[in-house]
C-alpha cells in the first residue's frame, strides 16, 4: 500500500524503519505532474531496489523570480493514481505554500506552519545554506538561471538527508542537473549510488515534459524541430561530421526557422561541460529553446 508521507520527521522514521531489515531504499526526486518519463525512473528504482520512494515537491528555491513557479503544473491525486498501481511504496510530498501569486494553503497548513522544506530567501523562510557546484553550475542553463542549480543541489541534499536512500535515479533529459548532481554526490561523500536514465519521447519525438501542457497545438508542432534537429545531427555525426560548430549551426537553423527562440545550443564534453569543439571524447549537443512562454530543453549524446 503507498504511504502517502507530508512531514520531515515521518519520512526520515519510515526510511529507517525499513532499513533496519536490511532493505534497499531508492529515490526519485521530481516535482510532479508525473509522465512517462517520470515513470520509467520509478520502474528502474524499483529494479535496483526492494522500496521506492517518489518525492514530489515543486521547489520555489530552483525557480527565479519571473520563471514559472506559480503556473508549475500541480496534480497530486493524478500523480498518486499513476504510482499506486506500478506498486511504489511511499510518496514524500512536502506541504507546497510557497507559490507566488497564489493564496498558501496546503493539507490545512499555512506558509508559516508548513515552512519546513522551503529551500529560498524569498519568502521570509530564513533559509541561508546553499549547496552550490561552482564550475559545472555556470554554462548552459546557468546562464539564464543563474539560481537554478544551487536551488536542485540545496533541495536534493535536503531530500537525501531526510529520506537517506541507499540508490537515487534521475533522467539525463535535464543532462547538467545530472552532471551537477553526480559532481555534488562525489564531492560530498554522499553514500548513495546515483543512476542516470535516457530520455523518454513522446512518439513523434518530443522529449516528454511537465511543461509540454502549457504549449498550444502550434507550438507543440513547432517544438518537434528540436528533437528533428538532434536527430539530424546524430545523423551526421554518421556520416562523418566531427566538427561541433557546424553541427550546432545546422541544429539552431532548423530550430529557429520553425519559430524558436534559442537560449542556447552547445556542444560540451559530457562530464566537465567544457565547450567541445572537434567530436574528439564523449560529448552532449545541449538545446534550450523558447516556444512562446515555454522552454524546453533536449540533448543527445554524441
Ligand atoms: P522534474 O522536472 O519533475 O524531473 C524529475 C526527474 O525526471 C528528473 O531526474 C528528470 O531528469 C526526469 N525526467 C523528466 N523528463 C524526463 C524524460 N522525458 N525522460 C527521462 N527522464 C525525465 O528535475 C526535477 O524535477 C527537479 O529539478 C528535481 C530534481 C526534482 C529537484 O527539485
Amino acid at each position: 500500500k503507498l504511504q502517502l508521507i507530508r512531514e520531515k520527521s515521518e519520512m526520515r522514521q519510515w526510511t529507517r524503519s525499513m532499513k533496519k531489515d536490511g532493505r534497499r531504499v531508492a529515490l526519485v526526486p521530481t516535482m510532479g505532474y508525473l509522465h512517462e518519463g517520470h515513470l520509467a525512473l520509478v520502474r528502474e528504482a524499483q529494479a535496483r531496489s526492494d522500496l521506492v520512494v517518489v518525492s514530489i515537491y515543486v521547489n520555489p528555491g530552483q525557480f527565479a523570480p519571473g520563471e514559472d513557479l506559480s503556473i508549475y503544473p500541480r496534480n497530486l491525486e493524478g500523480d498518486l493514481a499513476k504510482l499506486e498501481p506500478m506498486g511504489v511504496d511511499a510518496v514524500f510530498n512536502p506541504y507546497d505554500l510557497y507559490v507566488r501569486d497564489r493564496p498558501v494553503v496546503d493539507g490545512g497548513k499555512t506558509n508559516e506552519e508548513g515552512s519546513e522544506m522551503l529551500v529560498s530567501d524569498e519568502f521570509g523562510g530564513g533559509h541561508e545554506t546553499w549547496v552550490r557546484v561552482e564550475r559545472l553550475e555556470k554554462p548552459l542553463c546557468g546562464q539564464s538561471r543563474p539560481i537554478f542549480f544551487r536551488g536542485v543541489a540545496t533541495i536534493v541534499t535536503k531530500l537525501f538527508n531526510i529520506i537517506e536512500p541507499d540508490v537515487a535515479v534521475f533522467g539525463k533529459k535535464d543532462y547538467q542537473q545530472w552532471r551537477v548532481l553526480c559532481r555534488m554526490v562525489r564531492d560530498l561523500d554522499f553514500e548513495i549510488e546515483m543512476v542516470g536514465e535516457p530520455i523518454v519521447r513522446e512518439r513523434d519525438g518530443l522529449a516528454m515534459s511537465s511543461r509540454n501542457v502549457r504549449l498550444t497545438a502550434e507550438q507543440r508542432q513547432q517544438a518537434l524541430s528540436i528533437s528533428r534537429s538532434l536527430k539530424e545531427a546524430e545523423e551526421a555525426v554518421k556520416m562523418g561530421e566531427s566538427d561541433a560548430s557546424v553541427l550546432s549551426k545546422q541544429v539552431r537553423k532548423t530550430i529557429s526557422e520553425a519559430g524558436g527562440d534559442i537560449d542556447y545550443v552547445e556542444i560540451v564534453e559530457q562530464e566537465s561541460l567544457k565547450p567541445a569543439n572537434k567530436l574528439e571524447c564523449p560529448t552532449v549537443l545541449a538545446v534550450a529553446a523558447r516556444f512562446g512562454s515555454v522552454r524546453l530543453i533536449d540533448n543527445v549524446e554524441l
